[in-house]
């Protein structure tokens, strides 16, 4: 065991490390090392903070935002000062009424100053500090009493684990920081891709996501969705002694906590409704969703002057956007399954433009959705849509004729091949229970062939279904035992396309693991993690046989998708279905077949190479599975130096790591030696 003295110096190194390439990966979007050396460095780490536990202080670890053991429930938390809510303007001339009320309450006609800021359409959360650490985080609850998902937020990078002190007004003891957590336009779409990739139905919007991802039990399930925030608040706080909004706002931002870049002065109401206009044209260009603007009076003695009313603060107002709204009537509901056996009820519409585009379907997600929202079919309700998101129905018009019927029931039979539906405990969904049903299978199959999958051309989602109804495939390895007699007797189908159907099933035969993986559709297995699989395991043998415990030693992979896996390569239909696929010959290429594999070894660059800029020869090492570490230690394998090495060549001689130069690295990958640049 190291010195005490040597071991805290240690874990400060490392967390400081660590906190560097935070900061690169989830903020600059530019990592400087592999998921592995990281990975080693955080395990470092963990192992040291709890070999000194009690010496040392963990609250501001990079340790603590991974997640943690999952809760039985929320636990309640009070806020300190009560978290308000806004009320509303709809309109320019509403906008223009605040003023006066408040120019009318303060007795004067001068102009107000005011600071507007754009309003999130996220969840409001209440952001506990003492002596600066994060000491609590809570939902916004009933404005007095929150929830307690204090493991869940400090999983969001964003969120600063300790306020940063120097150059800014000095930390109050205690001090609660109120912002909006959200998930960003482009990470709420990959997330959703993810998800239904995964066989996982899609959120139906950002804020929907953020507040699911929010109210998970088990914070490691948080870690990993891409949640951000901004602050624009204060709740209680001591020995503070800010005159504005607007200075409070860039101490929060000196602080450490994110405050949203549009925030803006303004010197009259006039600002606020110039401010208004330009956020709505700005609206669909913003990397996140807003639902109007905020404008709030700067002067803090003027706020408290104020006051509120009825749980809204007389000194601020939300304008909110008109809504990307417009009624129809529902003419049906289908029920879709899925490749899961998922069964989506959709409200089929009388067309209608929402915001220039026409809709006629609407997911009803699922049974306590319609009950909600008391559905039936022949309603009137309100479709919205949400930038490109898939429309969704607001409500119904009331009142409708039908308020008083049953809402609209998901039938008891999967209306594909008339099997039970069962409604699992603790999910909202039901599913066909049916693994033979026709609907799974086109979808089971439409998945394996599907360009991220095997990516085998001419097997549409018609040809599929005709062949499945015909009992000539039920599963994906039937694909390889098919013969060009059962596919002339189809429909539609010559003598040329059977064959060259025949001919690319025959090529697809070899796929990279991590598509091969990927199309095998199981849950929460989307590509990302495919190819994850496919790097750590490298042979599909290894996949099949891994148990939960090593899956979860990978970084990205949870419970939730370890324990899918193992199940999936559990169950008796699955194997027989692996197998019958090996024996038509499909045989997934090893995860990074190369004569000069690298697998496993950590490189470490110093100097300047020849051939190879830094980065060229960075991605060379990665594409063997090999990984570069910008610091050596024990654990490099190699460094390999070029002209005029750095203070890492003496480091390796220190530690006697093996050195190469530029001659023998071009070796060791397997390259040509090729003239001089
Ligand atoms: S200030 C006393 N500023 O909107 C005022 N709220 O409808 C406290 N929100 O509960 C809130 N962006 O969750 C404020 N720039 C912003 C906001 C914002 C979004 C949310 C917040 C609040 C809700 C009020």
């Amino acid at each position: 065991m190291m010195k005490e003295k040597e071991a805290i110096k240690r874990i400060e190194k490392l967390r400081d490390l660590i906190n560097h390439h935070n900061k690169l990966y989830y903020q600059l979007d530019d990592p400087e090392i592999s998921d592995s050396e990281y990975d080693r460095m955080m395990r470092e780490l963990i192992e040291l903070e709890n070999q000194y536990a009690g010496h040392i202080d963990l609250s501001a670890s990079p340790t603590q935002r991974v997640g943690a053991a999952p809760l039985e429930k929320f636990d309640s938390i009070p806020h300190l000062s009560p978290m308000l809510s806004l009320s509303n303007a709809f309109s320019e001339e509403e906008i223009t009424s605040f003023d006066e009320r408040i120019k009318r309450l303060l007795g004067t006609q001068e102009d107000i100053s005011f600071v507007v800021e754009p309003k999130l359409d996220g969840i409001g959360v209440n952001l506990l500090y003492k002596n600066g650490f994060l000491k609590s985080g809570s939902t916004r609850g009933d404005g007095t009493i929150g929830e307690d998902i204090t493991q869940n937020l400090r999983t969001i990078h964003a969120i600063p684990l300790k306020m940063k002190s120097a150059g800014t007004p000095p930390i109050p003891d205690l001090i609660e920081i109120r912002g909006e957590v959200y998930i960003g336009t482009d990470a709420f779409k990959k997330l959703n891709g993810q998800r239904i990739a995964g066989g996982d139905s899609p959120f139906a919007n950002p804020r929907n996501a953020a507040a699911g991802s929010l109210r998970q039990l088990d914070s490691r399930i948080t870690a990993k969705r891409p949640l951000d925030i901004f602050c624009y608040a204060m709740g209680f706080a001591d020995r503070t002694s800010f005159q504005t909004h607007w200075d409070f706002l860039q101490s929060l931002a000196g602080w450490g906590f994110p405050v949203n870049p549009h925030i803006r002065k303004a010197e009259n109401i006039n600002d606020c409704i110039v401010y208004y206009r330009e956020m709505i044209a700005k609206r669909e260009t913003l990397p996140y969703e807003i639902d109007g603007t905020v404008i709030k009076v700067d002067s803090l003695d003027t706020q408290n002057l104020l006051g509120a009313v009825s749980r809204s603060p007389r000194w601020a107002i939300a304008c909110k956007f008109a809504a990307i709204q417009a009624t129809t009537t529902i003419e049906d509901i289908l029920i879709q399954v899925g490749r899961t056996g998922v069964l989506t009820p959709v409200a089929v519409m009388k067309p209608v433009r929402v915001a220039g585009v026409m809709v006629s379907r609407a997911t009803l997600h699922n049974q306590d959705e319609i009950d909600k929202k008391n559905i039936h079919i022949g309603d009137t309700v309100i479709v919205q849509r949400a930038g490109d998101v898939i429309p969704e129905i607001v409500k119904t018009v009331e009142p409708s004729a039908k308020d008083n019927e049953e809402p609209f029931r998901i039938p008891d039979r999967c209306p594909i091949c008339g099997s039970g539906i069962v409604r699992l405990e603790g999910e909202a969904a039901h599913r066909c229970i049916n693994l033979d049903c026709p609907a799974q299978i086109r979808e089971n199959i439409g998945h394996f062939v599907s360009r991220g999958g095997m990516d085998i051309d001419g097997l549409g989602e018609k040809l599929i279904s005709q062949m499945s109804e015909r009992g000539i495939i039920s599963d994906p390895a039937d694909l390889y035992y098919l013969t060009e007699d059962d596919l002339t007797g189809l429909e539609r189908i010559g003598n040329l396309s059977a064959r060259n159907l025949l001919s690319a099933l025959e090529k697809s035969k070899t796929p990279p693991l991590e598509k091969f993986i990927f199309s095998l559709g199981i849950r929460h297995v989307g590509e990302h993690i495919s190819k994850i699989l496919a790097r750590n395991f490298m042979t599909l043998g290894n996949i099949m046989n891994a148990n939960e415990e090593t899956l979860l030693s990978i970084k990205e992979i949870g419970p939730e998708i370890a324990a899918s896996i193992t199940t999936f390569f559990r169950e008796p239909s699955n194997i027989q279905t692996m197998e019958r696929l090996r024996k038509a010959g499909v045989r997934p290429l090893e995860g990074h077949t190369t004569s000069g594999g690298l697998s496993g070894e950590t490189f470490v660059l110093t100097g300047t190479l020849e051939n190879f800029s830094r980065n060229r020869a960075k991605e060379l090492i990665e594409s063997l599975g090999g990984n570069v570490s910008s610091s050596v230690t024990k654990n490099t394998d190699y460094v390999v130096a070029g002209a005029s090495p750095g203070s890492k060549l003496d480091k390796a001689l220190d530690l006697q790591i093996p050195i190469v130069d530029e001659e023998k690295f071009l070796e060791i990958t397997g390259q040509e030696v090729r003239g001089k640049k």
